[in-house]
């Protein structure tokens, strides 16, 4: 085991076809600040949106490449499921539901799974999304200091048929709810849900390769047939905020996913510091992995490498972060370019369609 242990997501990148559509779902619905409005480096044709909280604070970050043409993708092994974003209390969380639901969204939930409550909708491309509440946590049904030991079998209340799903339709905040209130505060990603076709391989992986700890061995309350095991930086204490991944077992399934839009691209953990990356790098490839040079994203630096199923990872700097290139206060106003394309500006703000600061 290494002495590496990653402090839990930095961001996560998915796939978009409609830039000023997407700033209005995170944005104005959804209440994310934008804190940067640039390009794809690797393709200055495309704006590349940047999400947070706090001004971009590691493990809230949702970024998205916005390519028109990009086809429809769909979830399948190697791909994310799903993304959770997490909100304080049910409460809240049922204020999303009338917020949502008013909006036109068809949401549905809230689920109670036991160690936190889930409502469940799709972005404007189909990315799959969830609320989660904070807790209760993941001790409910062991110990707090000996997480994912066993594997459980969830309870029959928690499967499809002993939910009372009218119950679970009917329930919503009671008043109309125009407004983000503070106590509705969606504070990034709360987990993210993959799909792997190899369950107990990807758990070495997560363990070996990222420092993550398995804090859950459970069954799929959807399809209680699949495995569903979660993993976080977790030391025996808390488990750490935004540092939750979780995947289904499809043992052997074929069923890949297909990179397009509505679906991440990759997902980005939290090294503390270049140094802490090179270590990181070191440590990736003394496990045989194909790991990418260093590559500076301006706001970060990145490597990128794959889990065994195929999804791209990522291991990103928590620095310099995103008021390098822009006062604090004015973060996602302008558009932005690392140097190197400045002088392609005036080609590159032709072909953008424009948008709105924050
Ligand atoms: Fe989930
Ligand atoms: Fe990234």
């Amino acid at each position: 085991m290494p002495d590496l242990k990653t402090l839990g997501f930095h961001h996560i990148t998915m796939v978009a076809t409609d830039a000023p559509r997407t700033l209005a779902f995170y944005g104005e619905l959804l209440g994310f600040e934008l804190v940067k409005k640039t390009v794809n480096f690797d393709d200055p044709g495309a704006y590349h949106l940047y999400f947070g909280r706090d001004g971009g604070r590691p493990g809230t970050i949702l970024t998205f490449f916005e390519w028109a043409q990009a086809r429809h993708g769909h979830w399948g092994v190697g791909g994310v499921h799903h993304l959770a974003l997490g909100v304080a209390t049910p409460e809240a969380q049922l204020k999303w539901k009338r917020r949502l639901t008013e909006a036109g969204v068809e949401v549905s939930g809230p689920i109670d799974r036991g160690y936190f409550k889930s409502l469940y909708f799709s972005d404007p491309d189909g990315q799959i999304l969830e609320i989660a509440t904070a807790g209760p946590g993941y001790a409910i049904d062991e110990p707090a200091d000996a997480l994912g030991r066993e594997l459980l079998v969830p309870q029959k209340e928690r499967l499809p048929g002993g939910r009372d799903e009218a119950a679970i339709e009917r329930l919503t905040h009671p008043e109309p709810v125009p407004e983000v209130t503070p106590d509705m505060t969606l504070d990034g990603i709360h987990h993210i849900t993959g799909i792997t076709d190899d369950i107990e391989r990807a758990s070495d992986f997560y363990e070996e390769a990222l420092g993550l700890r398995t804090v859950k061995k459970t069954y799929n309350q959807d399809d209680a047939s699949t495995k569903h095991y979660f993993w976080a930086r977790y030391d025996g204490g808390e488990v750490g905020h935004h540092s939750a991944l979780t995947l289904f077992g499809w043992e052997g399934s074929r069923y890949v996913s297909r990179p397009g839009a509505g679906q991440t691209h990759h997902i980005a953990f939290r090294a503390g510091s270049a140094d802490e990356q090179a270590a990181w790098r070191e440590h990736l490839l003394s496990l045989g992995l194909d790991v990418t040079s260093v590559k500076d994203r301006t706001y970060f630096e990145s490597i990128y490498f794959h889990a065994p199923d195929g999804l791209l990872l990522e291991i990103a700097t928590d620095g310099p972060g995103f008021a390098v290139d822009e006062p604090a206060d004015e973060l996602g106003g302008a558009l932005k370019l690392p140097t190197w394309l400045e002088e392609r500006r005036p080609d590159i703000e032709r072909k953008l369609v424009p948008l709105a600061g924050r």
